[in-house]
């Protein structure tokens, strides 16, 4: 008996020492800090969550988890962490997120499939025939939305596709594949996924300009020709100075609406020029907030980064709804009065 446990005790420690390292190597899961509810939002409010912070840092864990509902991962699905060699899929990072939001009952919004930035080399140095390039395309969406399937309920499937003055930005999908690039990722990934919500995400399309018409024309002709497409991701960064109000938002979702599409404010921030008052931000937050709550079609909001302090334009900004330590600043209650219960 004695020796039984002894043998036991060893195989444990062994155990742990190999499977404890293995998960070290992975970087390991989300900080557990137990428990935590969230504001009760009429709609998915989230935050683009960093694996980093998320892994080792338990106030921003908890930051996230007593605000919002809708996890993105920030950069964890991003074509160079999830493939960063060819064939070799890397979903650590990933997996952590989602395993942890299904924990916690929150929202996941995949971001994004294809998109030209934080491409590895492979891809974007290859010398590429359209015939592979499409198969590659194709592969890692499927691998991808495959894993995630019933897991993730929307997907960011193509980012940025456009330039600002409405042409497509001549990235390597573009060059090798044309247009059609957009169409291969959309039908693998309903393939992949008949019940994900699909978007194409864009960055500066809430004014009127060439940009917003050149997304709208576009996706009126996907939709038109049976491309599985549900909606628009409108990032909505921007500042204190200059933002879309709520009726230039409202319009914008009811034209895509008039489409029968969805959207989705996927990415807000809104920068503070220095000593600028919080109250002015918030109005920013009040308009879209607002806008997204009046709109059938809009499935709900996220901001991109829990914390200022995590922000990716940079803390002095202050871009966000949440502060250092995750306090609530003026532009968290203008959320919170448009969109919560
Ligand atoms: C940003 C991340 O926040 C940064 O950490 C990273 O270094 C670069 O990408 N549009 C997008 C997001 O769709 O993926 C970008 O995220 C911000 C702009």
């Amino acid at each position: 008996m004695g020796r039984l446990l002894i043998f036991l005790a060893l195989a444990g420690g062994v155990a742990f020492v190999i499977f404890g390292a293995a998960a070290s190597r992975r970087g390991g899961d989300v900080a557990d800090v137990g428990r935590v509810e969230a504001v009760r939002w009429v709609k998915p409010v989230g935050a683009a969550v960093s694996v980093g912070p998320a892994r080792r840092n338990e106030d921003y864990v908890r930051a996230f988890l007593a605000h919002y509902t809708s996890l993105t991962p920030e950069n964890a699905m991003k074509w160079e962490q999830i493939q960063p060699r060819r064939g070799r899929f890397d979903f650590a990072a990933a997996d952590a997120l989602v395993t942890f939001a299904e924990r916690h009952g929150r929202r996941v919004r995949g971001h994004p499939l294809v998109w030209d930035q934080q491409l590895p080399e492979w891809v974007t140095a290859g010398d590429w025939d359209a015939a592979e390039l499409e198969q590659v395309l194709r592969d890692h969406v499927r691998e991808v939305v495959g894993r995630y399937a019933g897991r993730v309920e929307v997907w960011d499937v193509v980012n940025e596709p456009l330039e600002d003055d409405g042409g497509f930005t001549r990235n390597v999908w573009f060059r090798v594949l044309g247009e059609r690039y957009i169409e291969i990722a959309l039908r693998a990934a309903r393939e992949a996924d008949p019940d994900a919500t699909l978007l194409i995400n864009e960055i500066a399309a809430e004014f009127e300009g060439p940009k917003a018409k050149a997304l709208r024309r576009l996706v009126a002709r996907l939709r038109r020709s049976g491309v599985p497409i549900d909606g628009v991701g409108l990032q909505n960064h921007t500042t204190a100075r200059r933002f879309p109000d709520r009726e230039r938002l409202a319009a914008v979702m009811g034209d895509y609406e008039d489409l029968g599409l969805d959207v989705e404010i996927t990415e807000m921030d809104v920068a503070l020029p220095p000593g600028a008052p919080l109250e002015r931000q918030a109005r920013a937050y009040t308009a879209a907030g607002e806008a997204c709550a009046a709109a059938p079609n809009c499935l709900g909001l996220t901001v991109w980064g829990v914390t200022d302090e995590f922000s990716w334009i940079g803390a002095d900004k202050r871009p966000l709804p949440l502060g250092e330590g995750g306090v609530s600043k003026p532009a968290f209650a203008a959320l919170r009065t448009a969109l919560a219960r």
